[in-house]
């Protein structure tokens, strides 16, 4: 079989085989990433691939998984940990076949030549690149029609209070999040919150013990993601609106507020 090498700081080609939305077979069976995905690239600690949908031996569609939150270099060894951040220590790497392949530095201070194979907990489901890190995947029934993002990156912010806070002489969260303007872009150093993947339950707080929330949200950012915006920090309840794609940019006023928020892709990328 081809091997198929990629040295990720090259620019590989983006695939041309792209899918419009479509319908798959009912069943979606777990396949192995190596055998049915072209075109392999890591952008942004994201892998992206071309993977086969199963509804010939040809359709595929593009779809991406973020590593960031699932590998970790632990000693000189690449390992599954959501602790991440891999990248940080690691030089050189490459996807061979379904593998990461990299030089990480031991706590020692030697670069070690370790290999993850990406299978044990990524597979392909209908062409989606899911992984079973949260359980078994749940694979969406159609293809997005929403790209696969150049920059993964978006940003949250809006107007923001913090009653809870133990300062009385002054709102922090105000400070920091004080108004909200329709916009889409966004310069990275001048927002609180930004993310570059999925996130859960998150509560949006800085280096304070004050937990911001919003009583205006929005968020920004070139990708298309669905925001879910929770009214408690544990997200039992039920949540109080959803800010797509469409809205990206728009300051949306929440009643009550927002204390923590789920994001998701809108593109074909796995939620965990
Ligand atoms: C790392 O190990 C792999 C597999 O054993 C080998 O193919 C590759 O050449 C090695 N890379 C380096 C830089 O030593
Ligand atoms: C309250 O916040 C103000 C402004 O940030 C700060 O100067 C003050 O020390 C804080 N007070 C307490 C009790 O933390």
């Amino acid at each position: 079989m081809m091997k198929h090498i990629l040295v990720l700081t090259s620019l590989a080609s983006l695939s041309s085989v792209y899918a419009a939305p479509s319908t798959f077979p009912q069943s979606a069976i777990a396949g192995p990433i190596g055998s049915q995905c072209i075109n392999f690239l890591i952008r942004a600690q994201w892998l992206i691939a071309d993977c086969l949908t199963g509804t010939d031996s040809t359709t595929r569609i593009q779809s991406a998984v973020w590593l960031d939150n699932k590998i970790t270099n632990n000693d000189g060894n690449l390992e599954w940990d959501p602790k991440g951040q891999w990248w940080l220590s690691c030089y050189e790497c490459k996807l061979i076949d379904g593998s990461l392949n990299c030089q990480c530095k031991s706590h020692a201070g030697r670069l070690i030549n370790t290999t993850l194979s990406l299978d044990e907990h990524i597979s392909v489901y209908n062409g989606h690149l899911l992984s079973d890190i949260n359980g078994a995947p749940k694979p969406p029934s159609t293809s997005s029609s929403y790209p696969i993002p150049v920059d993964f990156e978006y940003a949250v912010n809006g107007i923001a209070t913090c009653p809870d806070s133990k300062n009385s002489t002054q709102d922090w969260c105000k400070t920091i999040s004080p108004s909200c303007e329709n916009k889409r872009t966004y310069w990275h150093f001048d927002e609180p919150f930004w993310f570059g993947g999925p996130i859960h339950c998150q509560i949006l707080s800085l280096n304070q013990p004050d937990h911001f929330q919003f009583e205006v949200l929005k968020w920004m950012g070139e990708g298309a993601w669905e925001l879910i915006a929770y009214p408690d920090e544990a997200c039992k309840e039920q949540p109080i609106g959803r800010i797509l794609e469409a809205e990206a940019g728009t300051c949306r006023p929440f009643q009550p507020r927002v204390k923590a928020i789920t994001v998701i892709p809108m593109f074909n990328g796995d939620p965990y």
